[in-house]
């Protein structure tokens, strides 16, 4: 159903009940981040078309400042000319992340893309969220442009998780407008804001481990080598994360994983948060699309026990036995998740 800008431009309701989205979620497996103002990236967008879920045109860090008002112009460009990107038919969606709100680009930013592209922009992402008013700004700031220019259809917001803040802030962050489509962990700037000891962007870290007990108490035993676990360095944030979104209607997303040349590691952090309820992820290089795509879609094997258990629990309450396994009316929610995203990603 198609609204008049005017009805986008609305009172802010905070704290109210969320109307129902009238966006339906799209598959959004791989966030594909580009840099508009770097011509071989650029040139890459046409051929992406169609491949990749989300094609997205970043602005903020990454770019360095004196080329931000290339990259905003590139991303007007490639947003008018590159056929098949964003909108509601759209083979891929096109999303942009702004500059932080404290920057001296944001309202550039915003004000330049709406105009030019709005019909095309599906999601603008929005670095460095603290709290609600971040949100409500954007949320303003799109209400009169989307106005302004004569759209049909809102644009949609994604708040980066990148501050301690900001995490402390989430259930506000989700609440703030209609308008929030999803949230994603950035690591690298949460790392920093937290001041944890770490140097990476995302993934895993040597030093967070748990070592195997000893046998005994000696200290032959506690001295002995023995095995050690590393641990996932972003499991709390991740796990808070898909709680708030599952609460709002949100989809969470991890962030980037910056070891491109560790195609491993970075499949297993994307299976951690796919496993923890994340939607998809973001791609920093066309290597971790495939990666991307695969981990974020259920497997084979997966959706056809699903379907087992749905066919084999019948009106949906009581317990059966399946393969030795109890399954009852919770375990069939779980497969109707599986099922639910098969049928969405025509798995
Ligand atoms: C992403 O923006 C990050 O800071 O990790
Ligand atoms: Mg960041």
């Amino acid at each position: 159903m198609s609204r008049s800008a005017k009805d986008f431009f609305r009172p802010l309701a905070v704290g109210a009940p969320l109307p129902v989205r009238e966006v339906p979620a799209r598959p959004s497996r791989a966030i594909h981040f580009f840099d508009p103002s770097n011509a071989k990236m650029a040139g890459k967008v046409p051929g992406m078309v169609g491949t990749v879920d989300v094609l997205l045109g970043n602005l903020e860090d990454a770019v360095k400042a004196d080329n931000k008002v290339a990259a905003r112009e590139g991303l007007v460009r490639i947003g008018q000319e590159t056929e098949g990107l964003g909108g509601p038919d759209g083979r891929s969606q096109l999303w942009t992340r702004v500059n932080a709100l404290d920057s001296p680009w944001a309202l550039d930013d915003l004000t330049t893309l709406v105009p030019a592209i709005g019909h095309k922009l599906d999601v603008v992402m929005v670095p460095k969220v603290e709290g609600a008013e971040d949100i409500h700004y954007v949320d303003r700031l799109l209400a009169q442009l989307e106005a302004k220019a004569g759209l049909d259809r809102p644009i949609l917001v994604h708040a980066i998780l990148e501050t301690a803040r900001g995490v402390a802030d989430i259930e506000e962050i989700c609440a703030a407008s209609p308008r929030m489509q999803g949230l994603s962990l950035g690591p690298a700037d949460l790392a920093a804001d937290r001041r944890m000891k770490t140097t990476r962007v995302g993934g895993g870290h040597p030093g967070y481990l748990v070592r195997q007990d000893p046998v005994d108490g000696s200290p032959e035993a506690i001295g002995a080598a023995r095995a050690t676990y590393q641990q996932d360095l972003w499991h709390y944030t991740i796990a808070r994360m898909v709680d708030a979104c599952a609460m709002h209607g949100l989809s969470p997303y991890y962030g980037p994983f910056g070891d491109i040349a560790d195609t491993v590691a970075c499949e297993d952090q994307f299976r951690n948060a796919f496993l923890l309820g994340c939607v998809g992820t973001w791609t920093l290089h066309p290597k971790q699309v495939d990666i991307a795509r695969r981990v974020f879609s259920p497997s084979v094997e997966d959706v056809a026990h699903a379907r087992r258990v749905v066919a084999a629990m019948g009106d949906g309450t009581g317990a059966v036995m399946l393969d030795g396994k109890m399954e009852d009316d919770a375990s069939l929610k779980q497969c109707l998740v599986m099922v639910d995203l098969a049928d969405q990603l025509g798995a």
